[in-house]
């Protein structure tokens, strides 16, 4: 049967009835209709469906919803508005951080959250700790510009 989960997804309580199989990125993108995370390869190796829980980056096809009762979820949707980007948004425009856009949400989100975690000021540190994120166009350069923008 289903179970009830109640997190906060993009600042509002939300309450999910899902089959508790149920990913947290199937419930994002089929239960609450967020979009804006994508489905890459649903086994953690694409880095499409990054999102924060609790602040930290996680690829959301690799936990299931009912874990995250009481948790916090920001997904691209809760990070800016179309008239009021997020600078990391800002960057990647600038600086042509995507090329067909379907690994971007991920991308940013992962670049997001690694703002908050202890890495290096070098381009190859930023490689490193975005290495989760594939992009089939190869954006790399232009996507390692655009966060270290942001950081310095
Ligand atoms: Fe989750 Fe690829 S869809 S890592």
């Amino acid at each position: 049967g289903a179970v009830k989960v109640h997190m906060k997804v993009n600042g509002r309580d939300t309450e999910v009835d899902i089959d508790p199989r149920t990913s947290l990125l199937d419930c994002l993108r089929e239960t609450l209709s967020l979009t804006g995370t994508k489905k890459g390869c649903d086994h953690g190796q694409c880095g499409a469906c990054t999102v924060h829980v609790n602040g930290r980056r996680v690829n959301a096809c690799m936990s299931l919803a009912v874990m995250h009762e009481g948790d916090e979820i920001t997904t691209i949707e809760g990070l800016g508005q179309p008239d009021h980007l997020h600078p990391m948004q800002e960057a990647f425009v600038e600086h042509d951080g995507y090329q067909c856009g379907y690994c971007t949400s991920g991308q940013i989100m992962s670049a997001v959250g690694l703002l908050n975690e202890p890495w290096g000021q070098s381009d190859a540190e930023v490689k490193e700790a975005m290495s989760g994120n594939l992009c089939r166009c190869g954006a790399y350069k232009n996507i390692v510009a655009a966060i270290q923008h942001v950081r310095k």
